[in-house]
């Protein structure tokens, strides 16, 4: 390919050079004559589809231990023509933080070392490192103190570091919004290599980093954020409906509902087949109704007779338990199992091959799409899981323009699609990528529309691509107003004043307008 053995040589010594002989950054570059070389690519490489002998390779993968490496490495990629890679927890669903579809060669500046997160319990902030997972950050939190939590996903193998810069929301989003809505600070090295907080980066930067996607404006290393309140016990409960315990009906029924509860209650949907992690969902499809409530049970019960008595919901369903647990017990499938291993592991709970995409509803769906797509599962499809998140509440509140993530009020709830299977063969992956392909046309018309709205943390390369990484205005508004709506033109705009020669870039990110 392009590198030569010169580049590579000069890169190196351009480390060298730049990091004033500083000799343990070279403990951190691995080349593919490394022996740790397959094993730390594919340490943080979420989805296995993306991990096959044709997926193209980076030539270096960058540790780094301190922000001064990753200064070093911004400068001399650029000064050899490489383009860079920035991977934190590595769950991007196409795996654009580990691979790069285009020339020239690429390199991962992998941020797993960077991990710290220290907790203010006085302030009720925390410094979170980019490499910090979910599971890392709540963890920290729940050992200071028992009413202190974050909002942000459930996945606890997600890193900050994309999390956030996507927006990111999981069980509190009701009560407090996506995880953007509340930081407050973050460290972000620059195009130039400068080190900036907010403010010194100003506050068009900052605004656009907090849901503007990954890999377009810096690399964050990281981020302050706002603690939110929790009550000391909470409650959560897991029910699973079959198709003759009326899940179809359920399903049709929550759509109404999901939204207008109280927002100390979150009844999230997973609708699926063969997924572990569905709580109690085995080989037929069905409906999980996944509840957190901010709150103690009786309460929590009284409400549900009030608002959703069709669920059937009984006390010997649910459990009390801290903020902190709820947590671990939604990431373990709901299992009783609360240790907190599942919230520090590096093994994620969904490592299959798989499809996603994503669409906002806006107003109820009719009971024979669900019946259609009910139906649909249960086809010759090995995995199914569609995560249906209900907003209203807090989400309602916040205006469109707060951060870049656009999808607030008016959305009755958001849906995530995935299509996974175990045998990565070419054949098994596009029969379940056709048939998810096939699905999202189906509902079409029953979605959000012009534009049809998409999630960008749940990116989808159906939606549109940058050419050769360089793409027009026009062709990159195609997608990007789907991921943002109102707000792609700010950040096309600040893109253009911070990175005008687009260094950061993938095959979905903002250009600037001389592209
Ligand atoms: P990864 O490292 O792949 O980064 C994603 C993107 O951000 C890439 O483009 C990358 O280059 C860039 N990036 C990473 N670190 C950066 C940094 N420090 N500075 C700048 N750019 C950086 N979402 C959600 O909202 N709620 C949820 O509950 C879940 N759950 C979930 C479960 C599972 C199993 C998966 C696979 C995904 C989710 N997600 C989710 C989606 C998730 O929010 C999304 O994939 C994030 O972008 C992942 O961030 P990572 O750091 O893990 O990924």
């Amino acid at each position: 390919g392009v590198t030569s053995f010169n580049t590579k040589q000069d890169f190196l010594q351009c480390l060298t050079l730049y990091s004033k002989n500083d000799p343990t950054i070279f403990n951190e570059v691995y080349t593919p004559s490394n022996s740790s070389y397959p094993s730390i690519l594919q340490s943080k490489l979420e989805n296995p589809r993306f991990n096959t002998t044709d997926t193209p390779k980076p030539v270096f993968i960058v540790t780094p231990t301190n922000e001064s490496h990753i200064q070093a490495t911004v400068y001399c990629t650029q000064k050899h023509g490489l383009q860079i890679r920035i991977r934190s927890g590595g769950h991007d669903y196409e795996g654009l933080s580990s691979r790069a579809l285009t020339p020239p060669p690429f390199v991962i500046i992998d941020l797993f070392n960077l991990k710290r997160v220290s907790v203010d319990v006085t302030e009720k902030t925390a410094w979170v490192q980019a490499g910090a997972t979910l599971g890392q950050v709540y963890y920290a939190i729940g050992q200071k103190s028992k009413t202190l939590a974050f909002p942000a996903g459930g996945c606890p193998t997600v890193g900050s570091g994309g999390h956030f810069s996507g927006g990111g929301y999981g069980l509190l989003v009701r009560k407090y919004g996506i995880a953007a809505d509340n930081i407050i600070d973050a460290h972000l090295i620059d195009v130039n290599g400068r080190l900036l907080d907010r403010a010194s980066m100003g506050e068009d930067l900052f605004w656009a980093i907090r849901g503007g996607g990954g890999n377009t404006f810096g690399i964050v290393t990281a981020w302050k954020i706002n603690l939110v309140p929790v009550p000391p016990v909470v409650t959560i409960f897991s029910v699973s409906r079959t198709k003759e315990q009326k899940g179809i009906e359920l399903l049709h029924r929550w759509q109404y509902l999901g939204s207008k509860l109280h927002e100390d209650l979150m009844i999230l949907i997973f609708w699926g087949k063969n997924n572990s992690n569905l709580g109690g969902n085995v080989n037929a499809v069905t409906a999980s109704f996944n509840t957190l409530f901010l709150g103690g049970v009786d309460r929590l019960l009284s409400i549900m007779n009030e608002d959703f008595p069709e669920l059937g919901v009984v006390k010997e369903d649910c459990q009390e338990m801290t903020w902190l647990e709820a947590q671990i017990s939604f990431a373990a499938g709901f299992t009783a199992n609360l240790s907190t291993d599942v919230l520090l592991s590096n093994v994620s709970i969904f490592n299959v091959n798989f499809k996603g995409k994503s669409d906002f509803v806006t107003h109820p769906q009719p009971l024979k799409v669900i019946e259609e797509i009910w139906k649909r599962m249960e086809e010759n499809v090995e995995i199914v899981r569609f995560g249906m998140t209900p907003f209203g509440g807090k989400m309602s509140e916040i205006s469109e323009s707060n951060v870049p993530y656009p999808h607030r009020a008016g959305i009755l709830y958001k849906i995530g699609y995935l299509a996974a299977w175990n045998n990565n063969t070419v054949e098994t992956a596009q029969r379940h990528i056709n048939w998810l392909r096939s699905i999202y046309s189906y509902v079409a018309p029953y979605v959000s529309k012009n534009p049809r709205r998409a999630y960008v943390n749940y990116r989808d390369l159906d939606l549109g691509t940058n050419d050769q990484g360089y793409t027009s205005y026009k062709k990159a508004s195609i997608w990007g107003v789907k991921y943002f709506h109102n707000n792609f033109d700010r950040l096309v705009k600040i893109k253009t004043v911070v990175d005008p020669t687009n260094y950061f870039r993938n095959e979905q990110t903002i250009p600037p307008f001389s592209y």
